[in-house]
């Protein structure tokens, strides 16, 4: 299959890349290599992907001329969306990039897939539209009118649009919404990455609130699976946790990194950040039921892997 991916430079996308790769099929890989986090973390990401079937164009999902150029060219079978604004607590202060980029980005490419009668699209959602919560099972069927951040409102909206372009032109749309992603090459910007750096480094780390706080931590090795899965089973349109099931306290987490970095970690306790939810915990019934999903790293062994590469990087 001709599979086009966008974000494939960044930490799922390129994952999700590699997996294509190695079971046979061809990708081109779309991604602008933004300045959010370290560009030579994406460009390192980009050397693993360099392979007979995988082609590369460095453009922005925004950009009308350069999505019809990709999609003429290339003339994918599938899009796989994963490129985005992805950070929450930045998109407090840029909320007019993120509506850019996830909402408009989106909507892109969306018409670039009608245009060019590619009928199969996956959709890079978030856990984040769930809003705040503390307790119970998140599941596909909740309400979810009420984000607390700009980031999780353009997910939101990004689903909308995808469902929109199934209902007018039957497009097949699966919206998957990941539950806080981790594993090798993971973006310095999340918990994972800035914990173990600062306990290698003999720093202190910031644990926002008393560490009560619980994550659905899911290792990306399960979430490329998720992804592949709802590929391959072309469902005409259908919203998807991709999660673990699984919630980890803030402290457990903390202890589990100690473990795999053999440091005490510092702490430095300030309080919750605005935008942040307290808990998350994917309802994956429905993923196992239509994609036979089932995650198998669990926190221990998926901590123990990001610290190896981290250490190797
Ligand atoms: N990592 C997680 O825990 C998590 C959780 C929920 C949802 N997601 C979603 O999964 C997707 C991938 O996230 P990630 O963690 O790999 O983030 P990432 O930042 O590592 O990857 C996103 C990539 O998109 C690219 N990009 C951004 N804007 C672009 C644009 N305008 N044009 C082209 N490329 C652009 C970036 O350069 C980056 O390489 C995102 O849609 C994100 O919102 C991630």
């Amino acid at each position: 299959m001709k599979v086009l991916v966008t974000g494939a430079a960044g930490f799922i996308g390129s994952h999700v890349c590699e997996a294509l790769l190695k079971r046979g099929d061809t990708v081109l890989g779309v991604d602008c290599i933004n300045d959010y986090y370290d560009v030579k973390q994406k460009e390192n990401n980009l050397l693993i992907l360099k392979h007979e079937n995988f082609s590369f164009s460095h453009s922005d999902i925004c950009d009308k001329n350069a999505m019809e150029q990709c999609f003429a060219d290339f003339a994918p079978d599938a899009v796989i969306h994963l490129a985005a604004r992805a950070g929450v607590r930045p998109s407090l202060s840029e909320p007019e990039l993120y509506y850019q980029v996830n909402v408009l980005g989106t909507l892109c490419l969306l018409e670039c897939a009608r245009t060019h009668k590619v009928m199969r699209f996956i959709f890079g959602s978030s856990s984040s539209v769930y809003g705040s919560r503390d307790g119970g099972k998140f599941s596909e069927a909740d309400r979810v009118d009420t984000p607390i951040s700009p980031y999780a409102a353009t997910k939101k909206a990004g689903e909308e649009l995808c469902h929109v372009y199934h209902q007018l032109h039957g497009m097949h749309v699966t919206c998957l919404r990941f539950f806080t992603v981790y594993g090798p090459r993971g973006r310095p910007d999340m918990a994972p990455f800035k914990f173990t750096k600062a306990i290698l480094d003999g720093e202190p780390i910031i644990r926002y609130g008393d560490g009560s706080t619980a994550r659905d931590y899911t290792y990306v090795g399960d979430i490329v699976q998720g992804v592949l899965a709802s590929l391959d089973a072309d469902l005409p349109y259908e919203i998807l946790n991709l999660g673990n099931d699984s919630p980890v306290t803030l402290n457990t987490f903390i202890a589990t990194i100690e473990r795999a970095t053999g440091k005490k970690a510092i702490i430095n306790e300030e309080p919750m950040q605005q935008g942040d939810v307290p808990y998350t915990c994917a309802d994956i019934s429905k993923a196992k039921k239509l994609l036979n999903y089932a995650p198998t790293t669990g926190l221990e062994d998926g901590l123990r892997a990001f610290v190896e590469w981290y250490q190797q990087h």
